[in-house]
């Protein structure tokens, strides 16, 4: 088997840490003081989606969980215990879920073939795809099919968000949480917000 050398990221990271603290000596002693995250990101655990890459994210900046397909489960106690903290701790008012284009999750669901007990979780995504059966069954590229079935996956996800107890009780609170959600390509490397791109159509974000 080849062996592979991770010996290159500790270097990498021995080189980043001089750097910053001969930029800003105080760097990494106001890391310690605590943190205060602007918002909550769910996104894929895909290699190649890295949100602090692609978003160009600061250390302290966003609160982030990543998992298969970026899916909002409601027995996921993982999830709800970071959005939890989140909200009643972080103060956080803003939460976005991160889909991606290509997404491996998203495919395997809809492609409905067994795969261990990685199905419990895509079961999450056969519901969208139940869900929009007939708004899928339009779109006859293959391609273009799963493309929708990424944003609807996403678009879901708020809805799930909608529906936990900690939005509940922050809306009782009369706390304004503020959803977002976004759809990464990495055919082009930008980054989409559904909101412009479904704007007037019925599609709720
Ligand atoms: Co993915």
């Amino acid at each position: 088997m080849c062996q592979v050398n991770l010996n290159k990221y500790l270097d990498h990271n021995k080189v980043w840490a001089k750097k910053l603290n001969k930029s800003d000596a105080d760097y990494f002693s106001h890391l310690q003081e605590g943190q205060h995250p602007i918002a909550l990101l769910l996104g894929c655990s895909d290699s190649r989606v890295s949100p602090s890459t692609v978003l160009g994210i600061e250390l302290g900046e966003l609160f982030i969980h990543r998992n298969i397909a970026n899916v909002v489960s409601h027995t996921d106690l993982n999830f709800l215990s970071v959005m939890q903290y989140a909200v009643e701790n972080l103060n956080i008012k803003d939460i976005i879920v991160y889909g991606h284009y290509g997404c491996g999750g998203v495919k395997a669901a809809y492609e409905d073939k067994s795969n261990g007990m990685l199905d419990n979780w895509l079961a999450n995504i056969k519901d969208v795809i139940r869900h929009h059966q007939n708004e899928l069954n339009l779109i006859e590229d293959e391609e273009l099919k799963l493309q929708k079935l990424v944003e609807l996956n996403t678009l879901e996800q708020i809805e799930n968000i909608k529906q936990t107890s900690v939005y509940k009780n922050a809306l009782d609170k009369g706390i304004d949480l503020k959803l977002h959600a976004w759809v990464f390509d990495f055919s082009t490397g930008l980054v989409h917000d559904l909101k412009e791109k479904y704007k007037g159509k019925p599609v709720q974000v």
